[in-house]
């Protein structure tokens, strides 16, 4: 088969590793890719929202299969114009991908369906969305509607920041006139969160192996929120009980809800949970895989992701075997300089030959016109070690991550820490 994956970063690399290990794949392309993909896929200019160039190249390359994982262009739709095209794609249709690009859509189906999660409201205007915050208290959370690059949720400590973000999103429109059009205003949870990925065909659910990111850009959770600076799975200080509790009270649910509605969600669903003194709660659905929890699940997946993709495609996904090896995974994130704030592009890479256990998955960064691999985004490198447990893991993810130099780079010291406590 001929496949092509749509997108750019770490988790791209991780869909490309593991579609590259299939002996059914005779030819892999990326579009745009990034330095790292290079080396397992051809990489195409073309960028995920050129619709009509992604069909044409589609068909041109006569591709078997269209791999779409970053969430704008399936919320865009990029699923069903494949479609439209006859050409076969993988992935939530724009129907099924709102449950990501429309957090208000969300909240209603989880609420008509009694699936758990915090209380909200939600507003289209300012005016009585900010009457509502003022009879709330802090902490409380704020959340844009539609996709903001992960950074539409403000965890309000004070009712000015409250105000402020509310602010910032209905007037002053800072993720866009579309994404902050509505607004949800939400209750504060607090306990250990958890990243738990399903393959979902329709009815049939089956989930990844569970793990958890790191949002906050310095240790301790100190620090804005970034798109995730480390992951690690499995999670052994967190019971199985508590995955079959998110199995059986939301993400079953929450799919047999989609196709009630009319809306099947077929493709990766990705639950984000909060385990919190009252049971485990929905914070968020994305349609697609995470990033970077796929740098720690699909090197756990023992099978051929390609089957699975091919069986959700065709509706057998129950029929469909699934396995996991025991190995623990440990991923960090080598930042640029300043992220999540401006950074620099173009510092050179070094060291990327000294690597000894770990994979690496380049997130942000390109070839320069010498060959030489440079940055270029702010998760630059995801740094992943495999081991027996995850002391194992995270020494061997530190040990190659400190063999990588260039400018500035930062990364946490303590991904994984939590397990081990
Ligand atoms: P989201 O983009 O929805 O995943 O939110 C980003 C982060 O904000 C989550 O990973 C949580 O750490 C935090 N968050 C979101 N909603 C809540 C909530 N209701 N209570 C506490 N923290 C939350
Ligand atoms: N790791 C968070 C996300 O992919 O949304």
């Amino acid at each position: 088969m001929r496949v092509l994956v749509i997108g750019r970063g770490g988790r791209e690399h991780a869909i490309v590793w593991a579609l590259s290990k299939s002996p059914k794949i005779s030819k892999l392309f990326c579009a745009p890719g990034n330095g790292g993909i290079a080396g397992l896929a051809e990489c195409v200019p073309i960028t995920e929202l050129q619709f009509e160039e992604i069909s044409s190249f589609a068909k041109e390359q006569a591709i078997d299969l269209v791999m779409v994982a970053p969430d704008d262009p399936l919320a865009a739709g990029l699923v069903d114009h494949l479609e439209s095209k006859g050409i076969e794609a993988f992935g939530p249709r724009a129907n099924a991908a709102i449950i990501e690009g429309s957090k208000v859509f969300m909240k209603q189906l989880l609420k008509k369906y009694s699936i758990p999660t915090a209380t909200y409201e939600s507003f289209d205007a300012y005016e009585p969305a900010l009457a509502y915050l003022r009879s709330q208290t802090a902490p409380i959370v704020i959340k844009a509607d539609g996709l903001a690059a992960g950074k539409g949720v403000t965890v309000a400590q004070t009712m000015e920041e409250a105000e402020a973000a509310l602010k910032d999103i209905m007037v002053g429109q800072v993720f866009g006139a579309s994404a902050g059009a509505s607004v949800v205003i939400e209750e504060f949870l607090t306990g250990q969160e958890m990243s738990l990925l399903a393959f979902v065909d329709g009815s049939t659910v089956r989930l990844m192996v569970p793990s958890q990111d790191h949002k906050p850009v310095f240790d301790n959770d100190k620090g804005p929120n970034t798109g995730g600076m480390g992951t690690y799975s499995p999670l052994p200080h967190i019971p199985e009980s508590i995955v079959q509790e998110a199995l059986v009270n939301i993400v079953q649910p929450t799919a047999d809800a989609m196709v009630a509605e009319g809306r099947p969600f077929k493709g990766v669903l990705y639950a984000g949970l909060i385990l919190t003194p009252n049971g485990v709660k929905t914070i968020e659905f994305n349609a697609r895989f995470g990033d970077p929890e796929t740098q720690v699940i699909l090197p756990r997946l023992k099978t051929d992701l390609l089957d699975i993709f091919l069986a959700i495609n065709n509706g057998t996904l129950a029929e469909q075997s699934i396995e996991w090896s025991e190995q623990a995974a440990v991923c960090v994130i080598v930042a640029s300089p300043g992220y999540p704030g401006p950074y620099p592009k173009g510092l050179p890479i070094t060291g990327l030959d000294q690597v000894q256990d770990a994979l690496v998955f380049h997130a942000g960064t390109a070839v320069d016109e010498n060959g030489q691999i440079v940055t270029n985004g702010g998760r630059v490198l995801g740094i992943t070690g495999l081991g027996k447990d995850i002391v194992e893991a995270r020494q061997k993810a530190y040990a190659d991550a400190d063999r990588i130099h260039f400018e500035g780079k930062h990364y946490r010291t303590d991904i994984a820490m939590k397990a081990l406590k």
